[in-house]
């Protein structure tokens, strides 16, 4: 009987040498004449353990990692005789970071084989859009109304609300599209599921097409995810040939195919308005809204636009969740949220969870603190304009409305750890920078009130009347944040005003903590 076992195709652990790791296993079998049924999914999300090898036993799959290639050959030595092994991790599933999760979105991420359609299927796949298939229009609207899902791109839009707009914007073309620019510093879970687990989202589009009543839609990928590319495109191919995209799917009335289009790299583009521009082939620059994309959106058409999670939750809710999905959650914050934990820390990875966790459990218990073994100091969750917290508020739980009162953003869920040699100054300065570079220039508060941030900043950092530039610096933020005609330019003052009222000893008004620190 041949060793099945599987390694990661996920670029997380390409990055560290999975391909390697195969190729090593491959050469090793075939030398050992040892059949060996290689399958390569998508990654688990605990990354610090990629390249992760599984192996099929009869009590389920035993991890091992972090593998090097040089590893193998006393691995295979190991699994084959049954003895321990130093990377040995025991069952997988009984990992308890793996087992602490609330896994509905990413609970096939690692397990299946993305390139095949009979695998997901196996795996429940396609059990929500066989069941919508039987659904009137606003049945399954008021499924996603009830499971409370709200958009995981950013701003936490009701889902239900923005299908049903689209639903009653009258008849003609209408378009799908998924954003998948994931430009927020710090994230990765959308590519992470485009590459392990590709069909959820195809089919969480065809039942928002078949909702509203489109038979188009556009999966609006960076051209960062080359791999994530590769995947889509391979399964929308599949599911085009076994009808599950097409003409009559699934032999219904219903038709949806999907185009896979790759943008250019600004983080604009991610801007729903923006993708809309760039999916019409023109430069990605900002819409005014009104009108919304939902009456108005790509070629003119009425449009629902959402996150690559939005639409992979919809499998889950339309497969009968809707009820279990609304009861994980708190407040207003509904269903479970896949967290991405990056930057200094001992633990990183994809953690999805009920919304409620708080920011400590995250950074020092299931991330095990700093990977430097240093204090954490700040922790900046919701990408790139999302707020910097301090330890103090490390009790705020994963919650839209908690962070928002914080002068925070859950944002798409992205948490990225410092710990105590970095500057806030010089983190201030880079939210101006950041701005400055990804504008799309339309509009004056965010073209130029950026650039003059960032040289408030340098002015603030050099000594230059630390006093009077931080009350410049802030009037700045204000102009910033009412005049901005879109939220790169509005919501650029958080990660700048949170970095000066939670460390303002790094801006001199009191010993800097940097040279305290070193
Ligand atoms: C500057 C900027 C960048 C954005 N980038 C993304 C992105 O990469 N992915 C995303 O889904 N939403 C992004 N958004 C939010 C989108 O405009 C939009 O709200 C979202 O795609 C709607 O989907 P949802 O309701 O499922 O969240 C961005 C917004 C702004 C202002
Ligand atoms: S805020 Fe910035 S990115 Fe948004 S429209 Fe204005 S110039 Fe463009």
């Amino acid at each position: 009987m041949s060793l099945r076992i599987f390694i990661p195709r996920d670029s997380g652990a390409l990055a560290v040498g999975a391909d390697e790791v195969a190729a090593a296993l491959l050469a090793q079998a075939h030398a050992r004449e040892l059949p060996v049924d290689l399958v390569r999914p998508g990654s688990r999300g605990l990354y610090w353990l990629e390249p992760m090898l599984e192996v099929d036993t009869p009590d389920g799959r035993v991890a091992y990692g972090p593998v090097s290639p040089a590893d193998v050959p006393a691995l295979l030595d190991a699994i084959v005789a049954g003895e321990p092994h130093p990377l040995r991790q025991g069952l997988t599933e009984q990992i308890p970071w793996l087992k602490r999760q609330t896994r509905l979105t990413f609970a096939r991420c690692g397990i299946v084989d993305p390139r095949s359609i009979d695998d997901y299927r196996a795996h429940g796949g396609y059990r929500g859009l066989e069941r919508a298939l039987k659904m009137s229009s606003d049945a399954i609207i008021d499924d996603v109304v009830k499971s409370g899902l709200r958009g995981r791109g950013g701003a936490g839009f009701p889902t239900g609300t923005k299908w049903r707009t689209v639903a009653q914007a009258g008849r003609g073309q209408k378009y799908i599209c998924c954003n998948a620019d994931e430009g927020d510093s710090g994230t990765f879970a959308d590519r992470m599921l485009m590459e392990g687990d590709p069909f959820m989202i195809i089919e969480g589009m065809t039942i928002a097409g078949i909702a509203v009543g489109a038979t188009k839609g556009y999966i609006y990928i960076r051209s960062e995810y080359p791999h994530a590319v590769e995947a889509m495109n391979a399964a929308i191919e599949a599911a085009r040939r076994t009808g599950y995209l097409g003409e009559h799917i699934c032999h219904s009335t219903d038709s949806f195919d999907i185009e896979v289009r790759v943008g250019a790299g600004a983080y604009i583009c991610g801007e729903e308005t923006s993708m809309l521009e760039s999916l019409e082939g023109k430069r990605g620059t900002v819409r005014a809204k009104p009108p919304l994309p939902a009456h108005k959106g790509l070629f003119g058409r009425p449009t629902v636009i959402n996150n690559v999670l939005t639409f992979s939750a919809v499998p889950y809710i339309l497969d009968g969740g809707a009820q279990a999905y609304a009861d994980c959650g708190m407040g207003r914050s509904r269903g479970t949220k896949p967290i991405q934990l990056g930057g200094n820390i001992k633990h990183g990875g994809l953690f999805e969870v009920a919304f409620g966790i708080t920011l400590g459990e995250l950074v020092d218990d299931i991330g095990g603190g700093t990977l430097s073994g240093r204090p954490v100091r700040a922790v900046q969750v919701g990408g790139p304009l999302g707020a910097y917290f301090p330890r103090a508020l490390f009790d705020t739980p994963f919650d839209y409305e908690a962070f928002a009162a914080r002068s925070g953003m859950v944002g798409h869920g992205g948490v990225v750890v410092f710990d105590d040699t970095v500057d806030m100054a010089k983190q201030a300065r880079f939210a101006m920078e950041f701005c400055a570079h990804e504008s799309c220039g339309k509009c004056t508060p965010c073209r130029i009130g950026s650039t003059r941030g960032a040289e408030t900043v340098d002015k603030i950092i050099a000594g230059d009347k630390p006093a009077a530039n931080i009350a410049v610096l802030e009037d700045l933020c204000n102009t910033m944040k009412f005049g901005s005609l879109c939220a790169l330019g509005g919501l650029t003052p958080i990660p700048v005003l949170s970095a000066l009222t939670h460390f303002p000893e790094d801006f001199g008004l009191a010993p800097r903590r940097l040279q305290a620190a070193e």
